[in-house]
């Protein structure tokens, strides 16, 4: 006698609408931030190599950049700054004629209904390409979060909707909300990149924004990958200084600790799918050894399937048509 099972799941694939009636995860453009690079001092744009699509802009480049992404239904972007000059201190990051000020305001003027985020951190303005003050070869974390703080109310008093800081200092949410509040910024929402790993996912990133560290490395501040308890401690304890968002980064290596996360945690959850997880993509599918874009899809996915409502992508743009905004 032949066995007929009654259970079987395979009904609910057999096409589209069924699949799609049953899917657990859905994308949605409102979901997606798209990082960009505006350089101070260029013409126009110039490649990013290890980040094929990827381009370092001019503030006029910049701002036709964001009018593209903002039509293809994209509704917030994180900006990058790299100055012409960068100093012991990273100076040039809280100028009010700095790179990222010119370009906030610049793009505020021609496209006001974009999200403007912006990443706080002092590795793209220092000369030694740390994330903070270098004091006696170390990374001195309160003095750093004298500069993080006067550099996040630098950026929103030229127009930013909302800063994420980066450097991983303790306790630079607290000084960022203190100074905003102090400011009448209070209402000014903080994404904090609370579970950042030390990672060399980065390294593509350092290449566009020109910022890597000139000796040693970052693991003296940014987490040890290899743990998962610490991460609900460093996002316990962003949301306990005013942190609006959480954010658990690079994405892809970690997709446990944005799990435990969304669990544990009822703050709003972004995931970072850095440089060196679209580096990997972009080179295997040149290569014509992997389909691109299905795999960027798939990833996104997985992301947003292990418990992140906001993902920031350099694959945004490329997958904005085949993900509709709902
Ligand atoms: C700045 C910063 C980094 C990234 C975001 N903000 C680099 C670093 O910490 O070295 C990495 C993003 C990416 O790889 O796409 N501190």
């Amino acid at each position: 006698m032949e066995y007929r099972p009654d259970f079987r799941l395979r009904r609910m694939r057999k096409n589209p609408i069924l699949r799609s009636m049953v899917s657990e995860t859905r994308l949605s453009l409102n979901d997606l931030i798209y990082p960009i690079f505006v350089k101070e001092g260029i013409d126009s744009r110039e490649e990013v190599r290890p980040m094929p699509g990827i381009h370092q802009l001019s503030v006029d480049a910049l701002v036709e950049e964001a009018k593209e992404v903002h039509q293809l239904g994209i509704t917030a972007i994180l900006l990058f700054g790299i100055p012409d000059y960068k100093d012991s201190l990273g100076t040039a990051a809280y100028k009010s004629d700095g790179v990222i000020q010119m370009a906030i305001q610049s793009l505020k003027k021609h496209i006001p209904e974009l999200m403007l985020i912006t990443d706080v951190c002092l590795c793209d303005y220092t000369d030694h390409g740390h994330c903070g003050v270098v004091l006696d070869n170390g990374i001195d974390n309160d003095r750093s979060l004298e500069l993080l703080a006067r550099i996040a109310l630098s950026h929103v008093e030229s127009g930013a909707d909302m800063v994420a800081p980066s450097a991983m200092m303790d306790g630079q949410v607290g000084a960022i909300r203190n100074i905003l509040n102090q400011s009448r910024f209070s209402e000014i929402p903080i994404m904090g990149y609370s579970a950042k790993y030390a990672s060399s996912f980065y390294g593509p990133f350092r290449v566009a924004a020109e910022s890597s560290p000139q000796f040693g490395d970052r693991k003296s501040y940014q987490m040890d990958i290899a743990n998962r308890n610490q991460a609900m401690i460093e996002i316990q304890q962003d949301i306990n200084e005013g942190a609006d968002i959480v954010m658990v980064k690079p994405a892809l290596a970690n997709l446990d600790v944005i799990h435990e996360a969304k669990v544990r945690f009822s703050h709003p959850i972004a995931a970072y799918n850095v440089s060196g997880e679209y580096a990997m993509v972009k080179a295997a599918s040149e290569n014509g050894w992997i389909d691109g874009e299905e795999i960027a899809l798939e990833i996104i996915t997985s992301i947003k399937r292990s418990g992140a409502d906001i993902i920031i992508s350099y694959h945004a743009k490329e997958l904005a048509g085949a993900i509709s905004s709902s």
